[in-house]
Formats: structure tokens, C-alpha cells, sequence
């Protein structure tokens, strides 16, 4: 499968993890690429990769998303460099994990302001050039969305808060394809982070605290970056193209639901 080429994609948290990994798949399908995060030396390093897999061109823009100016510079610097934009990633989150009652209120106003919040604006600046190239947009959310836990309660909220603003913007009459991935227990930093946590919490070793988190989890393993920026390639690719307002959870079995 392989998406026309020069489309371009903006990625956020390109900088590591399943960001980096969707931009690296984007590119393999010939999409150009705009990265952002903050870590500038590190989205260099994603620029330098995605252009030895083709890419035609790839520009890091470094910002704090938090911040609520940010994604509309990063979507004017993107619209000038390259006209248009096809694509959207919507991917940089970093939420505190632990009990409510230990959580402050910036915490959770952090939390929504990376994911959530840098979405919605996200959306809004690159809409019109979206809806002008009849693009596609995919939110990452993760399982937490759908599976609340008593450590998750700011991740999860803003998960669910994530797939529900994705399907109301998918119902706008015009709207460019609008989906949701979730992600289950990847293998990234903030996986590392939780299992050294856990480690720590338990008096165990790290390999231990892998294995049983693991176990504790009822998964055979976890999932890699890959695996992730597989179901994004094909919800970006012209074979999803009657695939918009959606949620696909890409978790290994790890949801206990239905
Ligand atoms: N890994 C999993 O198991 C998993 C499961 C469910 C959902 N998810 C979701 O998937 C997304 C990516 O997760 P990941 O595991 O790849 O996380 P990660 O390895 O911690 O990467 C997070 C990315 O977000 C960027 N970022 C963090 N704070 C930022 C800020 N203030 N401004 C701009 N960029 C910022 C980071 O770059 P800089 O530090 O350079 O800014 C980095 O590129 C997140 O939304 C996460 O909630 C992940």
C-alpha cells in the first residue's frame, strides 16, 4: 500500500516513541513531513531518519504544545513552508499517573492542556486546509479511554474526552476523515518510566517488574511503536477512505471489555 506522494503530514510528539515510529511509517509512504516537540536535537535526529527512507522533504518545528499559542504557529509555519496540509497526527500526551487525591489540580490541567486541549487547537488551525484537500486526521487516545483505572484518572478522562471531540468534528458536514487509535501497553518511555515505578514500588528487579506487569496485564507482550504506526499508516492511506468517526484499540487483548 503506498499513499500518492508529497502528501504532507504534520506529526506532534514526533520526537520519540509511537510519534517518532508514525513518522517514520508516513515517511516510507512518501509523505512529507512536518515533526514537532519540544526536544529540537531529537526531532533533527527523526528529520535526518525519515530522509534516509525518502521523505522528500521534513521540517522539525520545535514548541511546547501546552502552551495555547503553539499549535497555530506550528500550523502557520506548516501552511507556509508547504501550502497545504493532508494529515494530521495529534499524538503528544503526557499524563500523571497516581490516585486522585494525591493529584493537584495542575496536574490534571497539565495533562488536559498537552492532549487534549493542543488537539482541539490543532484541529481548528489546520482544518480549513483539511477540509480543502479532503485530508484525514487521527487522534491518539489509548485504552485508558474506554477502561478507567483508579491510577489512571487523568489519562483516562482525557482519552475519553479525546475520542469524544473526534467524533463530533467528524460529523461537520465537509469535515476531513476524523479517527481515534488506543493504544494498549507499548514499549516506549513512558512504559519504561511505569515499570520502573513499579520496580521501585514493589522491591523487585526491573526484568521482574516487566514480567509481572506483564502477567498482571494478561498480555503475551507488549506492543512495539510499529504497531501502532501500522494502523495509522492504514487509517491515512486511500483504502481507509470510508473509514471516518472511529475508534480502533490496538492493545494486544489487553481491554477486558467488549
Ligand atoms: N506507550 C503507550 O503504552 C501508550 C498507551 C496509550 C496511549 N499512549 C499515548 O500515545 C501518545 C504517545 O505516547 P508515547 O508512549 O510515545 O510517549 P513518550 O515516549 O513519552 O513521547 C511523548 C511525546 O510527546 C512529546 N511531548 C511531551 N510533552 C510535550 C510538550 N509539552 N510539548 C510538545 N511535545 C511534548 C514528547 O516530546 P518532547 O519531550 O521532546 O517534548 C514526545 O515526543 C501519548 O499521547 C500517550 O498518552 C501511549
Amino acid at each position: 500500500m503506498t499513499l500518492s506522494k508529497h502528501r504532507v503530514a504534520v506529526v506532534t510528539g514526533a520526537s520519540r516513541g509511537l510519534g517518532r515510529a508514525i513518522a517514520l511509517r508516513l515517511a516510507t509512504e512518501g509523505c512529507s513531513l512536518a515533526l514537532t516537540a519540544r526536544d529540537s536535537a531529537a526531532l533533527e535526529s527523526v528529520v535526518t531518519e525519515a530522509k534516509q527512507l525518502g521523505t522528500k522533504d521534513a521540517i522539525a518545528l520545535p514548541a511546547d504544545l501546552s502552551l495555547p499559542d503553539a499549535p497555530g504557529e506550528v500550523i502557520k509555519h506548516v501552511i507556509r513552508h508547504f501550502g497545504h496540509i493532508d494529515i494530521l497526527i495529534n499524538n503528544a500526551g503526557d499524563t500523571q499517573r497516581g490516585d486522585f487525591l494525591e493529584l493537584s489540580d495542575d496536574l490534571h490541567l497539565s495533562g488536559f492542556a498537552l492532549k487534549y486541549h493542543a488537539t482541539v487547537r490543532f484541529c481548528r488551525a489546520a482544518w480549513e486546509s483539511l477540509e480543502a484537500s479532503k485530508g484525514c486526521i487521527v487522534n491518539i487516545s489509548g485504552i485508558g479511554a474506554q477502561t478507567p483505572d483508579p491510577l489512571f484518572s487523568i489519562g483516562g478522562p482525557v482519552n475519553s474526552a479525546l475520542i469524544n471531540f473526534s467524533k463530533a468534528i467528524s460529523k461537520r458536514p465537509g469535515a476531513p476523515r476524523v479517527n481515534v487509535v488506543c493504544p494498549g501497553h507499548i514499549e516506549t518511555d513512558r512504559l519504561t518510566h511505569r515499570i520502573n515505578t513499579f520496580a521501585v514500588q514493589n522491591g523487585i528487579s526491573r526484568t521482574e517488574a516487566k514480567q509481572r506487569l506483564q502477567n498482571r496485564l494478561g498480555l503475551d507482550a507488549y506492543g512495539k511503536p510499529e504497531d501502532i504506526a501500522s494502523m495509522v499508516g492504514y487509517l491515512c492511506s486511500p483504502e481507509a477512505g470510508y473509514i471516518t468517526g472511529s475508534t480502533f484499540i490496538v492493545d494486544g487483548g489487553a481491554t477486558p471489555g467488549i
